[in-house]
Protein backbone atom coordinates (compact mmCIF):
# COMPACT_ATOMS: atom_id res chain seq x y z
CA UNK A 1 0.00 0.00 0.00
CA UNK A 2 1.49 3.82 -0.85
CA UNK A 3 2.09 5.66 2.03
CA UNK A 4 -0.30 8.29 1.17
CA UNK A 5 -3.51 7.67 0.03
CA UNK A 6 -3.49 10.95 -1.84
CA UNK A 7 0.05 12.23 -2.48
CA UNK A 8 -0.23 15.65 -4.38
CA UNK A 9 3.07 17.27 -5.71
CA UNK A 10 3.51 20.59 -7.05
CA UNK A 11 0.13 20.99 -8.54
CA UNK A 12 0.21 24.24 -10.56
CA UNK A 13 -3.58 25.07 -12.01
CA UNK A 14 -4.98 28.27 -13.49
CA UNK A 15 -7.99 30.03 -14.99
CA UNK A 16 -8.01 31.07 -18.75
CA UNK A 17 -10.11 34.14 -18.99
CA UNK A 18 -12.16 35.17 -21.79
CA UNK A 19 -9.42 38.25 -22.10
CA UNK A 20 -6.88 35.31 -22.37
CA UNK A 21 -5.41 36.27 -18.85
CA UNK A 22 -4.48 33.55 -16.23
CA UNK A 23 -5.67 33.75 -12.84
CA UNK A 24 -3.23 31.12 -10.87
CA UNK A 25 -5.38 29.80 -8.28
CA UNK A 26 -3.77 26.92 -7.26
CA UNK A 27 0.27 27.53 -7.38
CA UNK A 28 2.36 24.72 -6.49
CA UNK A 29 0.47 22.60 -3.89
CA UNK A 30 2.72 19.88 -2.19
CA UNK A 31 -0.76 17.82 0.12
CA UNK A 32 -0.23 14.64 1.82
CA UNK A 33 -3.39 12.46 2.98
CA UNK A 34 -3.08 9.26 4.88
CA UNK A 35 -5.73 6.70 4.86
CA UNK A 36 -8.06 6.83 7.77
CA UNK A 37 -7.13 10.91 8.12
CA UNK A 38 -9.45 13.82 7.84
CA UNK A 39 -7.16 16.88 6.50
CA UNK A 40 -9.01 19.91 6.74
CA UNK A 41 -8.20 23.13 4.28
CA UNK A 42 -9.00 26.62 5.69
CA UNK A 43 -7.85 29.98 4.03
CA UNK A 44 -10.09 33.24 3.25
CA UNK A 45 -12.59 33.51 0.42
CA UNK A 46 -10.51 33.36 -3.17
CA UNK A 47 -7.61 32.27 -1.89
CA UNK A 48 -7.93 28.95 -4.41
CA UNK A 49 -9.67 26.21 -2.15
CA UNK A 50 -12.66 24.91 -4.53
CA UNK A 51 -10.07 25.45 -7.21
CA UNK A 52 -7.70 23.58 -5.56
CA UNK A 53 -10.72 20.54 -4.67
CA UNK A 54 -11.57 20.28 -8.04
CA UNK A 55 -7.98 20.19 -9.50
CA UNK A 56 -7.10 17.27 -7.48
CA UNK A 57 -10.22 15.21 -8.99
CA UNK A 58 -7.64 15.30 -12.32
CA UNK A 59 -10.56 16.28 -14.44
CA UNK A 60 -9.81 19.67 -16.27
CA UNK A 61 -12.69 21.66 -17.96
CA UNK A 62 -11.69 25.32 -19.82
CA UNK A 63 -11.34 27.61 -18.17
CA UNK A 64 -9.32 25.62 -15.26
CA UNK A 65 -6.11 24.31 -17.19
CA UNK A 66 -3.78 21.89 -15.61
CA UNK A 67 -0.21 23.40 -15.60
CA UNK A 68 2.09 21.31 -13.83
CA UNK A 69 2.37 18.38 -10.62
CA UNK A 70 1.46 14.97 -9.63
CA UNK A 71 -1.52 14.00 -8.29
CA UNK A 72 -0.87 10.30 -6.91
CA UNK A 73 -4.13 8.48 -6.24
CA UNK A 74 -3.41 5.20 -3.96
CA UNK A 75 -0.37 4.41 -6.12
CA UNK A 76 -1.24 5.90 -9.77
CA UNK A 77 -1.14 8.91 -11.35
CA UNK A 78 -3.92 10.06 -12.18
CA UNK A 79 -2.62 13.10 -14.54
CA UNK A 80 -1.04 10.00 -16.64
CA UNK A 81 -3.56 8.12 -17.59
CA UNK A 82 -6.64 8.68 -20.35
CA UNK A 83 -9.43 10.89 -19.30
CA UNK A 84 -12.04 8.61 -20.03
CA UNK A 85 -10.48 6.02 -17.75
CA UNK A 86 -9.93 8.01 -15.10
CA UNK A 87 -13.68 9.00 -15.40
CA UNK A 88 -15.20 5.28 -15.69
CA UNK A 89 -12.72 3.79 -13.22
CA UNK A 90 -11.12 6.28 -10.28
CA UNK A 91 -13.54 9.30 -9.94
CA UNK A 92 -17.07 8.62 -7.74
CA UNK A 93 -15.58 5.13 -6.80
CA UNK A 94 -11.56 6.08 -5.82
CA UNK A 95 -12.17 9.95 -5.24
CA UNK A 96 -14.99 11.86 -5.16
CA UNK A 97 -16.34 15.65 -4.47
CA UNK A 98 -19.16 17.28 -3.32
CA UNK A 99 -18.49 20.68 -4.98
CA UNK A 100 -19.77 23.76 -3.10
CA UNK A 101 -23.25 24.54 -2.67
CA UNK A 102 -23.76 21.65 -4.34
CA UNK A 103 -27.63 21.17 -2.55
CA UNK A 104 -28.62 24.55 -4.49
CA UNK A 105 -27.66 23.14 -7.90
CA UNK A 106 -29.05 19.70 -7.89
CA UNK A 107 -31.53 20.16 -10.81
CA UNK A 108 -35.10 20.91 -9.38
CA UNK A 109 -36.93 18.79 -11.91
CA UNK A 110 -35.36 15.87 -11.13
CA UNK A 111 -36.07 12.98 -8.61
CA UNK A 112 -33.93 11.74 -6.25
CA UNK A 113 -34.08 8.22 -7.49
CA UNK A 114 -33.30 9.41 -11.22
CA UNK A 115 -29.35 10.84 -9.80
CA UNK A 116 -29.06 7.79 -8.26
CA UNK A 117 -29.77 5.50 -11.59
CA UNK A 118 -28.03 8.30 -13.57
CA UNK A 119 -24.73 7.85 -11.26
CA UNK A 120 -24.78 4.35 -11.23
CA UNK A 121 -25.09 3.63 -15.03
CA UNK A 122 -22.01 5.24 -15.69
CA UNK A 123 -20.19 2.88 -12.86
CA UNK A 124 -21.76 0.20 -12.37
CA UNK A 125 -24.11 -0.59 -15.49
CA UNK A 126 -24.28 -4.26 -14.47
CA UNK A 127 -27.12 -3.40 -11.90
CA UNK A 128 -30.41 -3.64 -12.06
CA UNK A 129 -32.47 -0.30 -11.31
CA UNK A 130 -33.84 -2.47 -8.13
CA UNK A 131 -29.97 -3.24 -7.06
CA UNK A 132 -29.09 0.42 -7.59
CA UNK A 133 -31.77 1.95 -5.81
CA UNK A 134 -31.34 -0.53 -2.63
CA UNK A 135 -27.69 0.51 -2.62
CA UNK A 136 -28.64 4.21 -2.10
CA UNK A 137 -31.43 3.17 0.40
CA UNK A 138 -28.47 1.61 2.61
CA UNK A 139 -26.66 4.70 2.13
CA UNK A 140 -29.94 6.81 3.25
CA UNK A 141 -30.56 4.78 5.98
CA UNK A 142 -27.29 5.47 7.37
CA UNK A 143 -27.29 8.87 6.52
CA UNK A 144 -30.91 8.71 8.75
CA UNK A 145 -32.80 9.75 5.79
CA UNK A 146 -36.54 8.40 5.09
CA UNK A 147 -37.02 6.09 2.18
CA UNK A 148 -39.61 8.85 0.44
CA UNK A 149 -36.42 11.20 -0.01
CA UNK A 150 -35.95 8.62 -3.32
CA UNK A 151 -38.87 9.74 -5.18
CA UNK A 152 -38.92 13.36 -3.76
CA UNK A 153 -37.49 16.35 -5.79
CA UNK A 154 -34.85 18.38 -4.44
CA UNK A 155 -36.79 21.38 -3.59
CA UNK A 156 -39.37 18.96 -1.33
CA UNK A 157 -36.16 19.16 1.34
CA UNK A 158 -34.85 20.72 3.66
CA UNK A 159 -31.78 22.53 3.46
CA UNK A 160 -30.02 19.56 5.53
CA UNK A 161 -31.96 17.08 3.76
CA UNK A 162 -30.81 18.23 0.95
CA UNK A 163 -26.63 18.02 1.77
CA UNK A 164 -27.41 14.89 3.43
CA UNK A 165 -28.56 13.53 0.07
CA UNK A 166 -25.96 15.21 -1.98
CA UNK A 167 -23.46 12.98 0.43
CA UNK A 168 -24.95 9.73 -0.04
CA UNK A 169 -25.27 10.42 -3.70
CA UNK A 170 -21.29 11.49 -3.71
CA UNK A 171 -20.79 8.08 -1.87
CA UNK A 172 -22.67 5.35 -3.32
CA UNK A 173 -19.87 4.19 -4.46
CA UNK A 174 -18.07 4.01 -1.31
CA UNK A 175 -15.14 6.32 -2.68
CA UNK A 176 -11.42 6.09 -1.25
CA UNK A 177 -10.85 9.79 -0.77
CA UNK A 178 -14.09 12.04 -0.32
CA UNK A 179 -13.50 16.08 -1.06
CA UNK A 180 -16.14 17.99 1.05
CA UNK A 181 -16.11 21.53 -0.05
CA UNK A 182 -17.90 23.89 2.65
CA UNK A 183 -20.43 21.05 2.85
CA UNK A 184 -22.24 22.61 5.93
CA UNK A 185 -21.37 26.37 5.23
CA UNK A 186 -25.00 26.88 4.04
CA UNK A 187 -26.66 25.40 6.77
CA UNK A 188 -28.17 26.61 10.31
CA UNK A 189 -26.11 25.26 13.19
CA UNK A 190 -27.73 22.42 13.78
CA UNK A 191 -28.11 21.34 10.54
CA UNK A 192 -24.20 21.60 10.27
CA UNK A 193 -23.44 19.39 13.35
CA UNK A 194 -25.41 16.59 11.91
CA UNK A 195 -23.70 16.84 8.95
CA UNK A 196 -20.39 17.03 10.35
CA UNK A 197 -21.04 13.77 12.69
CA UNK A 198 -22.83 12.02 9.30
CA UNK A 199 -19.22 12.59 7.51
CA UNK A 200 -16.86 11.54 10.56
CA UNK A 201 -19.73 8.64 10.92
CA UNK A 202 -18.97 7.56 7.38
CA UNK A 203 -15.24 7.81 7.90
CA UNK A 204 -15.38 5.65 11.34
CA UNK A 205 -17.69 3.17 9.32
CA UNK A 206 -15.67 2.50 6.37
CA UNK A 207 -17.50 3.83 3.65
CA UNK A 208 -14.75 6.83 3.14
CA UNK A 209 -11.36 5.77 4.12
CA UNK A 210 -10.10 9.13 4.37
CA UNK A 211 -11.67 12.81 3.74
CA UNK A 212 -10.57 16.44 2.66
CA UNK A 213 -12.73 19.04 4.57
CA UNK A 214 -12.76 22.43 3.19
CA UNK A 215 -13.78 25.68 4.54
CA UNK A 216 -13.03 29.23 5.02
CA UNK A 217 -13.91 29.23 8.82
CA UNK A 218 -10.68 27.51 10.21
CA UNK A 219 -12.05 26.94 13.99
CA UNK A 220 -14.70 25.00 12.85
CA UNK A 221 -12.06 22.38 11.68
CA UNK A 222 -10.95 21.67 15.36
CA UNK A 223 -14.24 19.16 15.65
CA UNK A 224 -14.13 17.82 12.32
CA UNK A 225 -9.92 17.11 10.87
CA UNK A 226 -7.41 15.51 12.26
CA UNK A 227 -4.73 17.84 10.41
CA UNK A 228 -4.69 20.87 8.58
CA UNK A 229 -3.33 22.99 5.85
CA UNK A 230 -4.03 26.65 5.40
CA UNK A 231 -4.41 28.37 2.26
CA UNK A 232 -3.19 32.00 1.24
CA UNK A 233 -3.41 33.44 -2.14
CA UNK A 234 -2.96 29.75 -4.00
CA UNK A 235 0.12 28.70 -1.88
CA UNK A 236 -0.32 26.39 1.32
CA UNK A 237 1.60 28.45 4.45
CA UNK A 238 1.11 26.24 7.10
CA UNK A 239 0.83 22.32 8.49
CA UNK A 240 0.02 20.98 11.37
CA UNK A 241 -1.89 18.69 13.31
CA UNK A 242 -5.28 19.96 13.74
CA UNK A 243 -4.26 20.90 17.53
CA UNK A 244 -1.21 22.10 16.70
CA UNK A 245 -2.30 25.03 13.46
CA UNK A 246 -5.66 26.09 16.02
CA UNK A 247 -4.25 26.55 19.14
CA UNK A 248 -0.22 27.36 18.09
CA UNK A 249 -0.48 28.58 14.59
CA UNK A 250 3.21 29.74 13.64
CA UNK A 251 2.39 31.48 10.14
CA UNK A 252 1.26 35.12 10.62
CA UNK A 253 -1.56 34.64 8.04
CA UNK A 254 -3.14 31.82 10.78
CA UNK A 255 -1.99 33.90 14.06
CA UNK A 256 -4.19 36.44 12.36
CA UNK A 257 -7.17 33.94 11.85
CA UNK A 258 -7.26 32.65 15.09
CA UNK A 259 -6.33 35.93 16.43
CA UNK A 260 -7.10 35.47 19.71
CA UNK A 261 -9.52 38.10 22.27
CA UNK A 262 -8.52 36.83 25.81
CA UNK A 263 -6.08 34.83 26.53
CA UNK A 264 -7.78 31.32 26.69
CA UNK A 265 -8.46 29.53 29.70
CA UNK A 266 -10.53 26.40 27.88
CA UNK A 267 -9.84 26.64 23.86
CA UNK A 268 -11.83 27.85 21.68
CA UNK A 269 -14.52 29.78 24.16
CA UNK A 270 -12.09 32.73 23.46
CA UNK A 271 -10.93 32.56 20.52
CA UNK A 272 -12.76 34.79 17.98
CA UNK A 273 -12.29 35.00 14.23
CA UNK A 274 -10.81 38.68 13.37
CA UNK A 275 -11.04 40.01 10.08
CA UNK A 276 -7.65 40.64 8.23
CA UNK A 277 -7.27 43.86 6.59
CA UNK A 278 -6.69 44.49 3.37
CA UNK A 279 -7.55 42.00 0.52
CA UNK A 280 -5.31 38.99 -1.17
CA UNK A 281 -3.29 39.84 -3.79
CA UNK A 282 -4.12 39.93 -7.42
CA UNK A 283 -4.14 36.16 -8.87
CA UNK A 284 -3.21 36.99 -12.20
CA UNK A 285 0.23 39.23 -11.39
CA UNK A 286 1.39 37.77 -8.05
CA UNK A 287 3.89 40.26 -6.34
CA UNK A 288 7.26 39.12 -6.04
CA UNK A 289 8.51 38.01 -2.73
CA UNK A 290 5.84 36.90 0.16
CA UNK A 291 1.76 37.18 -0.87
CA UNK A 292 1.02 37.84 2.43
CA UNK A 293 3.43 40.79 2.87
CA UNK A 294 0.97 43.72 2.58
CA UNK A 295 -1.43 42.82 5.39
CA UNK A 296 1.14 41.22 7.48
CA UNK A 297 1.93 42.75 11.18
CA UNK A 298 5.75 41.47 10.80
CA UNK A 299 6.55 42.12 7.40
CA UNK A 300 10.64 43.82 6.91
CA UNK A 301 12.90 43.74 4.00
CA UNK A 302 13.65 40.08 3.83
CA UNK A 303 9.92 39.59 2.92
CA UNK A 304 10.19 40.83 -0.38
CA UNK A 305 13.82 39.50 -1.33
CA UNK A 306 13.19 36.21 -2.58
CA UNK A 307 10.62 35.78 -6.18
CA UNK A 308 8.75 33.32 -3.89
CA UNK A 309 8.96 32.16 -0.35
CA UNK A 310 9.84 28.33 0.45
CA UNK A 311 8.41 26.48 3.33
CA UNK A 312 10.42 25.81 6.16
CA UNK A 313 9.76 22.27 8.49
CA UNK A 314 10.09 22.52 12.25
CA UNK A 315 7.95 20.84 15.14
CA UNK A 316 8.52 17.15 16.32
CA UNK A 317 9.49 15.55 13.76
CA UNK A 318 9.61 18.34 11.72
CA UNK A 319 5.69 17.20 10.91
CA UNK A 320 5.33 21.01 10.88
CA UNK A 321 5.70 23.58 8.15
CA UNK A 322 5.31 27.69 7.83
CA UNK A 323 5.77 29.64 4.57
CA UNK A 324 7.63 33.01 6.26
CA UNK A 325 11.20 34.08 6.02
CA UNK A 326 11.48 33.92 9.40
CA UNK A 327 12.23 31.38 12.00
CA UNK A 328 9.54 29.88 14.04
CA UNK A 329 11.61 30.54 17.23
CA UNK A 330 11.86 34.30 15.81
CA UNK A 331 7.96 34.12 15.08
CA UNK A 332 6.88 33.59 18.42
CA UNK A 333 9.31 36.12 19.85
CA UNK A 334 7.37 38.12 18.18
CA UNK A 335 3.61 36.85 19.40
CA UNK A 336 5.36 36.58 23.10
CA UNK A 337 6.20 40.34 22.93
CA UNK A 338 2.89 41.43 21.36
CA UNK A 339 1.16 39.56 24.26
CA UNK A 340 3.00 41.34 26.97
CA UNK A 341 2.53 44.57 25.55
CA UNK A 342 -1.28 44.36 24.26
CA UNK A 343 -2.38 41.10 25.95
CA UNK A 344 -3.35 39.73 22.38
CA UNK A 345 -1.74 38.02 19.48
CA UNK A 346 -1.92 39.32 16.29
CA UNK A 347 -0.68 38.65 12.94
CA UNK A 348 -2.60 41.12 10.64
CA UNK A 349 -1.72 44.92 10.14
N1 LIG B 1 -14.22 30.29 -13.68
C1 LIG B 1 -13.27 31.12 -13.26
N2 LIG B 1 -12.60 31.92 -14.12
C2 LIG B 1 -11.63 32.74 -13.70
N3 LIG B 1 -11.24 32.88 -12.42
C3 LIG B 1 -11.87 32.11 -11.50
C4 LIG B 1 -12.92 31.19 -11.87
N4 LIG B 1 -13.35 30.58 -10.74
C5 LIG B 1 -12.62 31.09 -9.73
N5 LIG B 1 -11.74 31.99 -10.19
C6 LIG B 1 -10.75 32.76 -9.40
O1 LIG B 1 -9.84 31.82 -8.83
C7 LIG B 1 -9.48 32.23 -7.51
C8 LIG B 1 -9.75 31.11 -6.54
O2 LIG B 1 -11.15 30.90 -6.47
P1 LIG B 1 -11.79 29.72 -5.62
O3 LIG B 1 -13.25 29.66 -5.93
O4 LIG B 1 -11.00 28.49 -5.83
O5 LIG B 1 -11.56 30.25 -4.13
P2 LIG B 1 -12.16 29.70 -2.76
O6 LIG B 1 -11.03 29.71 -1.80
O7 LIG B 1 -12.86 28.42 -2.98
O8 LIG B 1 -13.20 30.83 -2.34
P3 LIG B 1 -14.57 30.71 -1.50
O9 LIG B 1 -14.19 30.59 -0.05
O10 LIG B 1 -15.27 32.00 -1.80
O11 LIG B 1 -15.33 29.51 -1.98
C9 LIG B 1 -10.25 33.52 -7.24
O12 LIG B 1 -9.38 34.59 -7.52
C10 LIG B 1 -11.38 33.47 -8.22
O13 LIG B 1 -11.78 34.76 -8.57
S1 LIG C 1 7.46 36.37 5.05
FE1 LIG C 1 7.27 38.37 6.02
S2 LIG C 1 5.33 39.19 5.25
FE2 LIG C 1 5.33 37.00 4.89
S3 LIG C 1 4.32 36.10 6.60
FE3 LIG C 1 6.50 36.05 7.05
S4 LIG C 1 6.84 37.98 8.17
FE4 LIG C 1 4.86 38.19 7.17
MG1 LIG D 1 -14.78 27.79 -2.65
Amino acid sequence: MAEYILDVKGLKTFYRTRLKENVYAVDGVDLHLKEGRVLGIAGESGCGKSTLATSLMGFYFPPLHYGSGQIVLDGTDIMSIPYETLRKNFLGTEIAYIPQAAMNALNQTRKVSKFVVDILKEHRPDLSKEQMLNLAREKFEFLNLPERVLSAYPSELSGGMKQRTVIALSTLLNPKVLIADEPSSALDVSSQKIVISMLKKMMKEGYVKSMIFITHELPLLRHVADDIVVMYAGELVEEGTTEQVIFDPIHPYTHALMGSIIVPEDGMKAHKLTAIPGAPPNLKRVPPGCRFRDRCAYAREECARDARVGITRFGPENSRYHRCVFSEEQLRAWYGEEKRRFGIGGGAK
